[in-house]
């Protein structure tokens, strides 16, 4: 096949409404020209990452929405729009795996390429880490304090499986497939640069194993720790095993 004519054909002509509604000229030539890539994997490396910007942006852009609807109490819209949202996160999270095909020795050639830039500046995730704490505040004012509840009512003491307990699990969902992208990004380092290579920052391990150990609402995890103590201490430590034995 002629790759100068099947190039000519990626970009497509920009002029039917198809092309002009989704603005396809523009979206198809904001990867590098093909003739600069350094290797035939650059392609791929700038797709996922400027995909994965987009799903943070949809991702950013429902989260407002779920702020207003939480703040109206409307936990039907509230739970449809995190529908989307985990759904998005899933796709971000297995979508990395694309540049698992990518040989570190190619990488190397790539890496050489992006200046200082690193994934610390990432649009899409730093807006993302400035969104979950007003989330968190809306959720408890108009899901908890109007109502007298707390966490801890939710899940243990007048637990219903009421509108309150059924946000707070969209919110730990949220929270965990955060926490799964950061593990997935961590895995696709050691497949590609190594573990404790330094990188363009540092030392990576250093600089993102802090961000692994994140939670975003630490109290939806603390109920857990707390009920299972509970538990514990009122069964005791030993218990008797199934068959009866002591
Ligand atoms: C082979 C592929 C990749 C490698 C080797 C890689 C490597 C790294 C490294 C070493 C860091 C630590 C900061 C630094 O030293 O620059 C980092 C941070 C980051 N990367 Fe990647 N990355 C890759 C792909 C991606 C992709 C596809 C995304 C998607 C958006 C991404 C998003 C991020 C983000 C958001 C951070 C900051 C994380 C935080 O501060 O907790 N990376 N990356």
């Amino acid at each position: 096949m002629n790759r100068e004519h099947f190039y000519a054909l990626m970009g497509g002509e920009g002029t039917l409404d198809y092309e002009l509604y989704l603005n396809t000229k523009t979206l198809l030539s904001c990867q590098g020209k093909f003739e600069t890539m350094c290797n035939r994997d650059e392609l791929q490396f700038q797709i996922v990452h400027q995909i994965e910007e987009l799903w943070m942006k949809l991702i950013a852009y429902t989260l407002l929405d779920i702020d207003e609807y939480l703040q109206q109490e409307n936990t039907n819209r509230v739970i449809t729009l995190f529908r989307r949202v985990h759904l998005a996160q899933r796709l971000m999270n297995e979508q990395l795996a694309l540049l698992e095909t990518m040989s570190p020795k190619e990488y190397q050639e790539i890496r050489k390429r992006l200046g200082n830039g690193s994934g610390q500046e990432s649009p899409g995730f730093r807006v993302l880490l400035k969104m979950y704490q007003p989330l968190w505040h809306s959720f408890q004012t108009h899901y908890l304090d109007k109502h007298g509840l707390t966490i801890e009512k939710i899940y243990d003491s007048e637990y219903s499986h009421g509108d309150a307990y059924v946000v707070a699990e969209a919110l730990a969902e949220f929270d965990e497939l955060f926490q799964k992208f950061r593990y997935a990004h961590m895995q696709l380092i050691y497949r590609s640069i190594g573990f404790a290579a330094k990188s363009l920052k540092g030392r990576p391990v250093e600089i993102l194993e802090e961000g692994m150990r994140q939670k975003f609402f630490p109290e939806l995890w603390e109920i857990r720790t707390q009920m299972t103590d509970k538990w514990g201490a009122e069964y005791g430590i030993k218990r008797d095993s199934l068959g009866g034995h002591h």
